[in-house]
């Protein structure tokens, strides 16, 4: 299994997964379209032959802040290490950036807070955080927690 930057062919697997996640309430849908804008922050899991077993993204907010979104494992391979091998690969990527907190805004407290970050007010965060959540069908009334995690930045 193998950590790797999304590539456009992938894009349409991640969507399927997202979609799936977000029938179950498990994370918000994200349309195609925004997808392929953001192609260069996804990560994708990649198995031994080649098939695609989960993503994440890393949105860049602000200059130390960025957002881990889009977390996604297949229901078929989670419990193996893959969320975990995810975010992991997010947050290197922040710290080679330069960028010394990310956040993520989930349902998954318990697992968010095995991986080192903490429960913050929405409103501790900036607002420039907010721009995308005007499109969210919950707007105004969010319902996830705003979780932080400050990592040591290489510059
Ligand atoms: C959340 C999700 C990505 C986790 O992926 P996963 O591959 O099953 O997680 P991992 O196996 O890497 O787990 C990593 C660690 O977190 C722990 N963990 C996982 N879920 C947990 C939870 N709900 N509460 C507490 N700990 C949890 C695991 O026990 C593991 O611990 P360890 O590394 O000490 O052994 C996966 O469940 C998923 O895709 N859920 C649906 C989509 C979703 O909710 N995404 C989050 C949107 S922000």
């Amino acid at each position: 299994m193998i950590i790797r930057k999304a590539r456009m062919g992938d894009m349409k697997y991640v969507h399927k997964l997202l979609m799936g996640c977000a029938q179950k309430g498990q994370l918000l849908a994200r349309p195609l379209s925004g997808l392929y804008a953001n192609l260069r922050d996804f990560l994708v899991a990649e198995t031994g032959d080649g098939s695609l077993a989960g993503c994440c993204a890393l949105s860049i907010c602000w200059d130390d802040l960025a957002e881990v979104r889009s977390l996604a494992v297949d229901e078929t391979v989670r419990g193996q290490g893959l969320g975990r091998a995810l975010v992991e690969t997010c947050l290197a990527e922040a710290r080679d950036l330069g960028i010394r907190r990310v956040f993520a805004l989930t349902y998954e407290v318990g697992f968010f807070t095995h991986m080192g970050f903490h429960q913050v007010e929405k409103n501790d965060l900036p607002q420039k955080v907010w721009s995308d959540c005007i499109n969210c069908p919950k707007f105004p009334d969010c319902d996830e927690t705003a979780m932080v995690i400050e990592i040591g930045a290489a510059a």
